[in-house]
Parts: C-alpha cells; sequence; structure tokens
C-alpha cells in the first residue's frame, strides 16, 4: 500500500476536462456531439503571434530563459498593462508562467495553511476552492447571487473578513458566470480593506479584455492604496486564443515576487522559450484580431441568452463578460448534474453542471457560448426536445 499524503485526498479538480474526455469518447463512437462545456476560444491563434513562435524555433531559442521570463517579454506586459489600465508596472514584479493556473496556485501556496482563511467566489473556477482545500487552509466562499447578475458584495465580503482571514480570491469578468462587479462595488471593497492591512487579494482578470455593451474593465491594480497586497493574475489563453501554449503572468507585490520566481524555479524552470516569443508578438502586434473575437462572442451572446430563456424551465440573466451564459434551471425540476448528464447522453450537447463550480452552483448550468451560432441554436433546440 502506497502512503500518499494526506493533502492528496484533498485536492479537487475541474470537470470541464472530465465533461470534455466524455464528449470526445462519444463523438469517437459516431455521436454528434455538440460542445458547449470546454471554456476555450474556438478560434486559431492569430496568424502573426503563431508565426513569431514558428520564427523563435527557427531562431534557435531552445534553451531555458530567466525563471520570471524574458525581460523583452515582461515589458511588453508592463506596456500592455499601462495601455490599457493606465498604470505603471514594473517589468521586475511581473513573473510569466504557463497560464493562468500557476499564479493562483503559488498565490494560495503562499498564504494557505491549517489555521488560515481564504475567501474565494462561489460559484467560481473550481481551481480556487481545490487548492485552498489542498492548502489545509479553510476556504471561505464568496457567494454570487444571481440576483445581482453574480456580482460580489463589497459588504458581503468584509463582514467575512476574520483575524485568520490571509487572501481574498475576486474575479471579474467571472467564469462560470460571466457576472460582472461594477465599479463601484469594487471601490468599496478597496476602501473597507483599509481596516484589514493583513490581508491580501488575488483578482483572476483573465477574462479583463472580453467586456459588452460598453463596459470597462476596472482591475485591482488601478488603487494605489492596496499595490503593495495585490497579486494580479492575467494571460494569454482567452484573449488571444491560446490556451493550448501555456502563458500567463501574475504581477506580484514587491514583498512576494522573489517567493513567486523561486516556486517557479522549483516547480517548471521557465516557461517554453519559443510560446514567451510569440507572447511578444501577441502584445506589440495589432489587436484586431481580439477585437474581432470579442465581438463575435458578442453576437453569439445575444443569440444564446433570449434562446435560453425559451427553454422551459430556464431563466438566465445577462452575462457583462466572459462568453459563458449560467442559466437557472431549477424550475425543470432537474439537479445541476443530471441535467449535465441528461443533455450529453440524450441531446449529444456538452455542458458542466454549476455545481462543478462549487456548491452555490446548485440549481444553475454553464453553457460556454465560444462555439459557432449554428451549433448554439441547434444545442438548444435539442435541449428542448429532450425535455
Ligand atoms: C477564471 C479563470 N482563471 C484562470 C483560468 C486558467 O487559465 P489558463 O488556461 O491560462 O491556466 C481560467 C480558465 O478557464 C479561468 O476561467
Amino acid at each position: 500500500m502506497l502512503r500518499t499524503a494526506a493533502s492528496l485526498a484533498r485536492l479537487g479538480t475541474e470537470s470541464a476536462f472530465e465533461v470534455l474526455a466524455r464528449a470526445q469518447k462519444l463523438a469517437a463512437q459516431g455521436r454528434d456531439i455538440i460542445n458547449l462545456g470546454i471554456g476555450q476560444p474556438d478560434f486559431r491563434t492569430p496568424e502573426h503571434i503563431v508565426e513569431a513562435g514558428v520564427k523563435a524555433l527557427r531562431d534557435g531559442h531552445h534553451g531555458y530563459t530567466p525563471a520570471n521570463g524574458i525581460l523583452a517579454l515582461r515589458e511588453a506586459v508592463a506596456a500592455d498593462l499601462h495601455r490599457r489600465h493606465g498604470v505603471e508596472v514594473n517589468p521586475d514584479l511581473i513573473v510569466v508562467v504557463p497560464g493562468g493556473k500557476p499564479t493562483m496556485f503559488f498565490s494560495v501556496l503562499m498564504f494557505g495553511e491549517p489555521g488560515a482563511e481564504i475567501m474565494y467566489p462561489n460559484p467560481g473556477f473550481p481551481i480556487y476552492e481545490s487548492i485552498i482545500n489542498y492548502s489545509g487552509a479553510k476556504a471561505v466562499p464568496i457567494a454570487l447571487e444571481e440576483e445581482s447578475g453574480f456580482a460580489f458584495s463589497a459588504d458581503a465580503v468584509l463582514a467575512r473578513i476574520t483575524p485568520a482571514t490571509r487572501l481574498i480570491i475576486i474575479n471579474s469578468p467571472a467564469n462560470p458566470t460571466g457576472g460582472v462587479t461594477p465599479k463601484a462595488e469594487i471601490d468599496r471593497l478597496v476602501a473597507g480593506l483599509a481596516d484589514h492591512p493583513h490581508v491580501a487579494v488575488l483578482s483572476d482578470e483573465i477574462y479583463s479584455q472580453m467586456l459588452y455593451e460598453g463596459r470597462a474593465h476596472v482591475s485591482l491594480l488601478q488603487y494605489p492604496e492596496i499595490r503593495d497586497r495585490v497579486i494580479l493574475l492575467d494571460g494569454w489563453s482567452k484573449t488571444y486564443a491560446m490556451t493550448g501554449w501555456r502563458l500567463g503572468y501574475g504581477v506580484w507585490p514587491e514583498a512576494l515576487v522573489d517567493a513567486a520566481i523561486r516556486l517557479c524555479i522549483n516547480d517548471h524552470s521557465c516557461v517554453n522559450a519559443a510560446t514567451q516569443h510569440a507572447g511578444i508578438a501577441a502584445l506589440t502586434g495589432p489587436q484586431d484580431a481580439v477585437a474581432e473575437m470579442v465581438a463575435a462572442f458578442d453576437e453569439r451572446r445575444r443569440v444564446i441568452v433570449p434562446e435560453l430563456n425559451q427553454i422551459p424551465g430556464f431563466r438566465c440573466v445577462e452575462p457583462g463578460g466572459a462568453f459563458y451564459a449560467f442559466p437557472n434551471i431549477t424550475a425543470t425540476g432537474l439537479s445541476a448534474r443530471a441535467a449535465q448528464d441528461r443533455f450529453l447522453a440524450e441531446a449529444g450537447v456538452a455542458t458542466i453542471a454549476g455545481t462543478s463550480f462549487g456548491a452555490w452552483g446548485e440549481g444553475y448550468l454553464r453553457f460556454s457560448y465560444a462555439s459557432s451560432i449554428d451549433a448554439i441554436r441547434e444545442a438548444i433546440r435539442r435541449i428542448k426536445a429532450c425535455l
């Protein structure tokens, strides 16, 4: 009998990958599957970015890079943050990592241990709760509600801070709800944090460029009063359709950046060099493809939400960002998990049960609308027929 660490049993997972595997298995058996489960753009990475990666390989960028990333890439990130958020960021505080996930893993590893409390959105990206539990810290949910468009309430967050709270994780625009927290609420959270100087914030802004109807992104970096305790998570996966390249970054407070780099050295040494060169091309090249993708998602959003609202028993609030719709399905009489399994098995439509994103997701299903309008319409038709 192998004697693994007890913490291993506390590690959760991201069911989107399990549903993807089941959907692919059904497709391999000849079933016609529409996949609205996985959260990734259905576009190719723009050609000039691919070319930069290929060129880097041809030019001989085959070795290790600095653990925190090539300086030119970190400078490009700093320039991009200035362009988008109007903030000055020292490239030495930027740590390039393989995707969005390592920054959240490292943040929780830095603060989480038995006796500590970490707050996280629920329903939210499932890895937050998983790694908090893994660290031994207490996972304290920030309940997100349909009534407020799944924005968080600053008062509710502040009310749950205790002397044991070390880190608060926020995510706007959000997965799985598409919720966007208004600036006024973020202002109130930041003001309230003045009374809790021991609390750090991880702001997951991976969907920061996917906002609709004229909404402007509010970055936690824009609040100088908490800059010394904000960790920003962002990356290329969603914005540039680069999920498989594995490229993301954290902007760290000065007090934590060395620890973040040490975690990189212990974990993966550095990000693949060619990928980093592609990342430079993404940030410094034309941004038209980003605008085109966001426009396409917006068009699909305007199709899927009214369509979902026409399914008997479904009720869907308007998502303000990301590429997810999160309808309430309680009136169908099905649990989230039963609906997910039934729609996949009987209608050939992959969606993700709300409970995959935490207990507060019961009664909801996540639809990723990073799929063609025809596929979306056909999926809804099949679900209606199945019900
Ligand atoms: C909110 C959120 N943060 C982070 C990530 C991780 O992104 P990456 O694939 O770059 O690790 C995702 C991916 O779905 C996400 O939805």
